[in-house]
């Protein structure tokens, strides 16, 4: 049981998405030893920038810097060669950036020995968000384009919602990452996530990875939230 325990929690990657180092720390201490992944996203970042990740690294995590980088080819490569200095090992780009901002950055990252994920639609969006924004497709055909144009450019996998999970692995196969954000153990609150499922639900679904955020970090006690994500 306890075996089972640990390979479920290497399939998360906890979202550390607080705005100060010490709070950021005292969460990884917590999950020490549980086997889960973590992720360092904009607000960590901003406030703490690469030093925090040598320090999780130290802790003998694998992180996640999950920057979201969008913007014009050569401005990406530069920011990704700056970021590739850290102890990180996954990275990600907004697949929107387009197909030569994306092997660019991918051809980086494989050559420093590290992962690339490409974003495709955000799991705060929906049909109507996507709308406004001048896109009339639905979200699930957006973020298979996306996907194929990620998959083109030698990206290892992309970040989506676990509802579009079983088609995107239908269609990339085996050994594409699909990174799943917009987890919740049933009944918990949504916040401000739109496409959500549970831990259970996201992994038959076929993602190889599920980001968990407020569930655990926000939990009194998140190494056992962390455990009964499978309840
Ligand atoms: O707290 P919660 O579980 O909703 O955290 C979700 C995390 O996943 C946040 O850090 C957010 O930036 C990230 N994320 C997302 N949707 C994406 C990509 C990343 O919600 N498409």
């Amino acid at each position: 049981m306890a075996e089972e325990k640990r390979c479920l929690a290497e399939k998360v990657i906890v979202a550390l998405d607080f705005d100060q180092p010490e709070a950021a720390l005292q969460t990884a201490e917590r999950l020490r030893g549980s086997g889960c992944q973590l992720k360092v996203g904009l607000e960590l970042y901003a406030r703490a920038g690469l030093s925090i990740v040598a320090r999780l690294a130290e802790q003998g995590f694998p992180v996640f810097l999950d920057l979201k980088l969008h913007d014009i080819p050569t401005t990406v490569e530069k920011t990704l060669r700056c970021l590739l200095a850290s102890e990180a090992t996954l990275f990600d780009v907004h697949c929107l950036g387009g197909l030569e901002m994306m092997t660019r950055a991918a051809d980086l990252c494989h050559a420093a020995g590290k992962k690339l994920l490409g974003v495709t639609v955000l799991t705060s969006m929906n049909g109507q968000t996507l709308r406004d924004i001048g896109c009339g497709d639905g979200v699930a055909e957006q973020v298979l384009r996306l996907a194929s144009l990620a998959r083109r450019a030698g990206l290892d996998g992309v970040v989506a919602s676990p509802w579009e999970a079983a088609a995107l692995r239908a269609e990339c196969g085996e050994n594409f990452l699909i990174v799943t954000p917009g987890i919740r153990p049933a009944g918990d609150a949504v916040h401000d996530q739109a496409r959500t499922a549970t831990p259970a639900a996201a992994l038959r679904a076929g993602s190889s990875l599920l980001v968990v955020g407020r569930p655990v970090t926000r939990a009194p006690d998140p190494r056992a939230a962390l455990e009964h994500l499978w309840d």
